[in-house]
């Protein structure tokens, strides 16, 4: 697969990331708005009191790398994927979590945007629901956005215009398909109908946002879960490897997923007047990184085990007791399910900037600079 991005290619993004992207002066769109799970979650969970400890992150070692070594509630050492395309259009970081603002369902204006990503959630109600305890679910997510920004139009004529200019920053479904995977094998369990209900709720979460006044989304599609080193384990338990030491039937639905929402998001724009999307291509940018591990601007030497966590693959999960590694920048992984600081960078750098390999049919810089 690596194959497929060819020479010019890789010579062309390492020119690109060695860019330095510095933040805007001016912010480049009025707002942000961020929904999906914890690859995006900059401390929703720490208020829901019946969110259980693996699905939260307000602890140490999270944060080692954050500003005080803060553990915010971010899956990550330091920023987030959310925080670090925040940076690109010149914020300072993501927009702060829904349920830290002292009146969340009254929030009286547009601001700078609102993070609504709650760690563990999925594209379907259920998921997170059951091992998380409880979780902001997507449709939660989208129902909290439209009841405000149907507040916020109703109280001035602005409202409306700054929505339709802001950035909606999607990065939702990898857990549906961990849970998927996790559950004992059913016989006769058919995957492709399991996708077609996972992008049925996504075509639904889409309409609710436009509908609100959303013009402008920027989806991020599951990556290669069966790679990070959790699945790993399990790949080897289950003897289901694929070609990448990793979980065979977890990459699998994220390979078929794909395309699916490729389709999805190409129909959606020519039904929906005004609608613009980026959509990044997850999958083959990770491969482009397990081909191409160490570029100028970085520099991943260790690519399947956890840099906080015990145990084969450090996959025994991030705490305070669990050992640490002391090279963060050169992991792609912070724990058994996450993205470092270092490698969320890297991704956010292509999802705002890249010349069209890893991103359909335009980049973020090019999304935002779009008239509606
Ligand atoms: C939230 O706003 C409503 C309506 O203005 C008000 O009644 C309520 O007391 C506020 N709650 C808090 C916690 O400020
Ligand atoms: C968010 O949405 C949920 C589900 O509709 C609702 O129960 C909750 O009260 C909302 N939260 C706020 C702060 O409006
Ligand atoms: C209208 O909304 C904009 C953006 O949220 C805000 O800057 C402005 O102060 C608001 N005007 C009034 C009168 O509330
Ligand atoms: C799975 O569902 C899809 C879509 O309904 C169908 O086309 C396919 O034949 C089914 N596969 C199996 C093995 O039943
Ligand atoms: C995953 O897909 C590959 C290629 O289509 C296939 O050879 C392999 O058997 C599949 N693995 C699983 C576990 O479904
Ligand atoms: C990457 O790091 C490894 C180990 O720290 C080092 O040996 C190698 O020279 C580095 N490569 C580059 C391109 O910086
Ligand atoms: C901390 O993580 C390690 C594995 O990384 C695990 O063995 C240990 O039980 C965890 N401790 C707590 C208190 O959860
Ligand atoms: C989407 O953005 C591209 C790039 O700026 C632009 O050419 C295109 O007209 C936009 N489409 C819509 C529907 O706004």
């Amino acid at each position: 697969m690596a194959s497929r991005v060819g020479a010019f290619a890789l010579v062309a993004l390492w020119l690109l990331l060695e860019l330095t992207l510095h933040g805007a002066a001016e912010p480049l769109v009025p707002a942000v708005f961020v929904f999906g799970d914890s690859t995006v979650d900059v401390g929703n969970n720490n208020y829901i009191e019946k969110c259980k400890i693996d699905c939260r992150a307000d602890y140490p070692h999270f944060g080692v790398d954050y500003p005080d070594q803060a553990p915010t509630g971010r899956f990550s050492n330091g920023y987030n994927l959310a925080d670090q395309l925040a940076q690109l259009l010149g914020f300072a970081e993501s927009p702060a979590p829904f349920l830290s603002l002292p009146n969340a369902s009254l929030v009286p204006q547009v601001s700078t945007g609102i993070n609504f990503a709650s760690g563990g959630s999925g594209l379907l109600d259920d998921t997170g629901n059951g091992h998380c305890g409880e979780v902001l679910s997507m449709t939660e997510q989208v129902g909290n956005f439209t009841n405000l920004a149907r507040l916020w139009k109703s109280e001035n004529q602005t409202a409306a215009d700054l929505v339709s200019k802001s950035l909606f920053f999607i990065s939702a479904g990898s857990n549906d398909l961990f849970e998927y995977t996790d559950a004992p094998p059913v016989p006769n369990r058919n995957g492709t109908e399991f996708l077609q209900r996972l992008v049925a709720s996504y075509t639904a979460y889409l309409k609710d946002l436009y509908g609100a006044g959303a013009k402008k989304f920027s989806v991020v599609s599951p990556s290669l879960l069966g790679c990070c080193p959790s699945q790993r384990l399990v790949a080897q338990d289950r003897k289901d490897v694929d070609k990448y030491g990793c979980f065979g039937s977890a990459n699998n639905l994220s390979n078929q997923l794909y395309p699916m929402i490729a389709s999805m998001l190409h129909d959606l724009s020519l039904e929906l007047p005004g609608m613009n999307y980026s959509l990044v291509d997850s999958i083959r940018m990770v491969e482009w990184v397990f081909h191409s591990p160490s570029a100028p601007s970085y520099n991943f030497t260790v690519l399947d085990t956890a840099c906080c966590g015990d145990g084969r693959f450090g996959a025994g999960g991030c705490n305070f007791s669990a050992p640490l590694c002391q090279n963060r920048a050169n992991h792609l992984f912070w724990d058994d399910y996450h993205p470092t600081d270092a490698a969320s960078g890297v991704a956010a750098k292509m999802i705002f900037g890249d010349a069209g390999i890893f991103v359909h049919p335009i980049n973020v810089q090019q999304l935002v600079a779009s008239r509606p």
